[in-house]
């Protein structure tokens, strides 16, 4: 499994695959030809990230699933959105 951690573009560069290309580039990398499955973390309201990783499953011809993971109050008292559990997978090469 590997798990993705903050993805990041630059605004002015957004909206033009560049965030799907380095995912891809990511999965391409040497050590990861028996990986299964993905896994992040992202805030309800964050669409383009989302899109990002949903899209990824459709181009990996694969599931994704949400679960609950760290929840508002885990944060404490810093307001924090709730950041739910992405899995994409199984990987069809795994
Ligand atoms: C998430 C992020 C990395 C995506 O990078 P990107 O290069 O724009 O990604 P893509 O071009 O591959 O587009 C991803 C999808 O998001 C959509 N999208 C882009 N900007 C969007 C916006 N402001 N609102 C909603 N959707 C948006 C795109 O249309 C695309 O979906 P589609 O193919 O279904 O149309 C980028 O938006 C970013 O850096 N955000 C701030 C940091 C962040 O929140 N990172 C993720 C959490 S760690």
């Amino acid at each position: 499994m590997l798990f993705i951690w903050q993805v990041a573009v630059h605004a002015d560069a957004r909206g033009q695959g560049l965030g799907q290309r380095m995912l891809q580039h990511l999965l391409a990398r040497t050590g990861l030809e028996q990986l299964r499955y993905i896994e992040t973390t992202v805030s309800p309201d964050n669409q383009a990230s989302r899109s990002m990783f949903s899209n990824m499953a459709q181009r990996l011809n694969t599931s994704l699933n949400e679960n609950v993971l760290f929840e508002t109050h885990h944060f404490g008292k810093h307001a924090h959105e709730e950041e739910p559990l992405l899995r994409i997978g199984p990987l069809p090469h795994g």
